[in-house]
């Protein structure tokens, strides 16, 4: 684009002289900040709506920062059960990829904004960082076995917080999908831990 052509852009007369031409570049000013709700006619209060986008934000972060983990994982491990593992990892990597979309949907319905970039996610995550380089994978399976039960410790008390405070829908959405799935992965973790000898008893 010439420096004409941006010129007539900007005197708003360039939907006649260039109907085609994208508007690039465009910046502007928060519409909606981090952590305040819109009123929305869900039969739920302000104060409801506003704990329960708090509690699944920090559910969404621990819940992005595990699906990361699980995608280093499976990228990384190595060894003699690098097959199983490899896809293990990125089938459960896939169904926390859901999980982040199903409660960052639900932080929107509440009228509240999700976290949506993994810097953000990373400030408020309580997950440990792990190396950047590779661990053995016992302690790989280990790590990802605490993070699950972070997020398992948060889930119980906030599933039972917001029922009391009246949201079902928010309470479900945790009960329902995020402590089943991460109990079921838990387990499958938790079995490859165990020492037990593969060839001879
Ligand atoms: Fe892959």
């Amino acid at each position: 684009m010439t420096k004409t052509m941006v010129k007539s852009v900007k005197r708003g007369d360039a939907r006649r002289e260039m109907s085609s031409q994208p508007w690039l570049h465009q910046h502007g000013r928060e519409i909606q900040k981090f952590g305040d709700v819109r009123q929305f006619p869900l039969g739920l209060s302000f104060d409801a709506r506003g704990y329960a986008c708090q509690r699944l934000n920090q559910l969404l972060c621990d819940t992005a920062i595990l699906y990361a983990l699980y995608k280093k994982h499976h990228w990384l491990v190595r060894g003699p059960t690098f097959y199983q593992l490899h896809l293990l990892f990125d089938k459960h990597a896939g169904e926390q990829a859901a999980l982040i979309d199903a409660i960052a949907e639900r932080v929107q319905t509440l009228g509240g904004i999700a976290v949506g970039d993994p810097r953000h996610a990373a400030e408020i995550t309580h997950i440990p960082r792990p190396p950047d380089g590779c661990e053995e994978v016992p302690a790989m399976l280990s790590r990802l076995l605490e993070a699950h039960e972070i997020i398992l410790i948060d889930a119980h008390e906030a599933a039972a917080k917001l029922a009391d405070m009246g949201d079902d829908g928010s309470n479900d959405l945790i009960v329902s999908s995020l402590i089943r799935t991460n109990e079921l992965q838990a387990w499958f973790l938790a079995e490859h831990l165990v020492d037990t000898p593969l060839v001879r008893a």
